[in-house]
């Protein structure tokens, strides 16, 4: 029988791909790879932590900045600031399970579920590289290197921001929970220490408002971030944190 397959498909006969496939298509996908990266619980976790930080965010901002809420109505006749403090304290309880979670898929998950917490200081070939992406970011490179995890630098504030950082808000944030439910109470026994520790509530209060407005900082870096790389790196991001798989668009060495 005679092969009616177009000549540039030939290699791809076993493929599903139709023939509508320019060599351009053919050529491109020999170039292009995938690796699994971001195991489900890593995805699971970076969304419904990105939710939770949104709502603490907001809710935070709010206690510390309350709304006129006698212009809304008769203060008898409604709960602003209970609903806003409850929506804080139950985001801030699924933060503290979810990373606690996330410590233990560290253990549990593949290497790069460990990233995020190690920081490899002492490589100087790391901090050549973190610094390499600093000048990509700063437009003074015209081509990035290749990760199969995060970039250098992604992975530096990721642990300064989101490790450390949500490790700070979740020790400020039950010491000052520790406060409200008040001296013997199971989160005074945990964390009525620290306030002990700094002594003043408004201090501890400052602190904790001091952590959000770093977390807002990150974020905003880091969606204009993952964003920007997605358009214009050599592979995938926003995609990878959706599906798990890191795309590669070109087979030059990194
Ligand atoms: C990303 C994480 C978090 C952010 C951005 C955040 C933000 C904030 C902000 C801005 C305030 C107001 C501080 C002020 O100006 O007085 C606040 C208060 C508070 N937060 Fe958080 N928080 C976070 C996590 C937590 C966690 C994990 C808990 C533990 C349950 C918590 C419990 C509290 C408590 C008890 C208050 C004081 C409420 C009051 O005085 O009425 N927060 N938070
Ligand atoms: C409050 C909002 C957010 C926070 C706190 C946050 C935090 C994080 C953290 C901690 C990681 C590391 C994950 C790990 O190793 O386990 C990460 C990775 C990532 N995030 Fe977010 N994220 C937020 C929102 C977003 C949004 C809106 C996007 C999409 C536009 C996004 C895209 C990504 C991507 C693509 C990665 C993987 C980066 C890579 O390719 O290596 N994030 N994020």
């Amino acid at each position: 029988m005679t092969d009616l397959t177009p000549p540039h498909l030939r290699s791809f006969e076993a493929s599903v791909l139709t023939g509508d496939a320019t060599p351009e298509d053919l050529e491109t996908l020999r170039k292009r790879s995938s690796v699994y990266v971001y195991e489900s619980p890593v995805r699971l976790w970076h969304w419904v932590n990105a939710l939770a930080i949104t709502v603490l965010a907001v809710t935070g901002y709010l206690i510390g900045k309350p709304l006129p809420s006698m212009q809304i109505s008769e203060a008898t006749h409604q709960f602003v600031m209970g609903y806003i403090r409850f929506a804080h304290f139950a985001a801030g309880m699924i933060l503290t399970v979810g990373f606690f979670g996330r410590i233990y898929w560290a253990f549990m998950g593949n290497s790069h579920a460990r990233q995020m917490f190690i920081l490899p200081i002492t490589n100087r070939r790391w901090w050549y590289e973190v610094f390499y992406e600093l000048r990509w970011y700063m437009f003074l490179v015209p081509e990035p290197k290749k990760y199969v995890g995060h970039n250098p630098l992604a992975h530096a504030a990721m642990f300064f921001f989101m490790t450390l950082g949500i490790t700070f808000m979740m020790l400020t944030g039950w010491a000052l929970y520790a406060e409200g439910a008040g001296q013997g109470s199971l989160p005074d026994t945990f964390m009525g220490w620290l306030l002990g520790l700094i002594g003043n509530s408004q201090i501890l209060h400052m602190l904790h408002r001091f952590g959000m407005w770093s977390m807002v900082i990150f974020v905003l870096i880091h969606v204009y971030a993952a964003i920007r790389e997605d358009i214009m790196s050599r592979q995938s991001t926003v995609s990878t944190m959706l599906s798990g798989h890191r795309t590669f668009k070109d087979d030059r060495p990194d």
